[in-house]
């Protein structure tokens, strides 16, 4: 019997380490990003646009898996967006980071318990600590993660009421990671973003969290997820 994850975000970052180490691990993995960069025999790529319309991605996602022993989504494709102040931001910009970091986890959450419903599931949303507090420039991540953290919230507060055991549902801080988003952060102007001084120095004074290192803490969390009490979870407290 295989495990099998779904998995936003693989083409780099955190969402191209968490494929890898679960492949590493023996899962089946299925990835979705607009662009393909895991090759593997067990690697599955949907090239998809999750900021499309749902109606033509959704229903081509999950797969029938009847002998699947644990299935896990992790919805980690996310976008900082366009820097800026409010009255600043295109339209678009705002519409586009909706729809990345919160319209497609709810909906892909949403279809992986309603596809799944007697097996054994895990539903990982990527969050940010960014949803605890503003951020001068970042009006849509931290207000698009704030609601992904109540996505979580809620689904967890369901499963409590429904006395369900076969769905654990996690909003995980990952840290600061050395990824792509990070490189997009320490280019912002300081007049659309005033911390970018404060991210220059994380970079040049190496405390970057690697990738890697990140998934396979989460690989703790995936094997055990009885063992963590509370739906936040701070991959740099675990
Ligand atoms: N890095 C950090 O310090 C940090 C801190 C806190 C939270 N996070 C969160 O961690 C998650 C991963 O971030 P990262 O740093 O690894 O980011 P990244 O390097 O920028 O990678 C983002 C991933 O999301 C995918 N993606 C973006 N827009 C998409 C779209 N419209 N359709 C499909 N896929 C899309 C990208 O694939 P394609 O471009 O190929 O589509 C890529 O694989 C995000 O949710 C982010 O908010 C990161």
């Amino acid at each position: 019997m295989n495990n099998i994850a779904y998995i936003t975000g693989t083409s780099r970052g955190i969402g191209k380490a968490l494929a890898e180490v679960l492949l590493e691990e023996g899962w089946s993995v299925t990835g979705i990003s607009r662009q393909q960069t895991v090759e593997h025999a067990a690697y599955k790529h949907l090239s998809l646009n999750l900021s499309d319309p749902w109606q033509q991605w959704l229903p081509h996602v999950f797969a029938q898996h009847e002998g699947a022993k644990r299935l896990l989504l992790i919805n980690n494709a996310g976008t900082l967006g366009e820097v800026g102040y409010v009255g600043h931001i295109s339209p678009e910009a705002i519409a586009n980071a909706i729809a990345v970091n919160v319209t497609a986890p709810a909906l892909l959450m949403n279809e992986f318990v309603k596809s799944y419903p007697q097996q054994q599931k895990l539903v990982l949303n990527i969050s940010s600590g960014a949803a605890q507090y503003p951020v001068d420039g970042w009006s849509i991540y931290c207000s698009s993660k704030a609601a992904l953290d109540m996505l979580s919230e809620v689904g967890a507060h369901e499963v409590e009421l429904a006395k369900k055991n076969n769905l654990h549902v996690f909003s995980i801080s990952p840290g600061v990671v050395d990824t792509n988003m990070q490189e997009q952060i320490r280019h912002t102007e300081k007049k659309a973003f005033s911390r970018v001084a404060y991210f220059q120095q994380l970079k040049s004074g190496k405390r970057l969290a690697d990738p890697t290192e990140v998934a396979r803490q989460l690989m703790m969390l995936i094997n055990h997820p009885k063992e963590f009490k509370g739906v936040k979870q701070d991959v740099r407290k675990m």
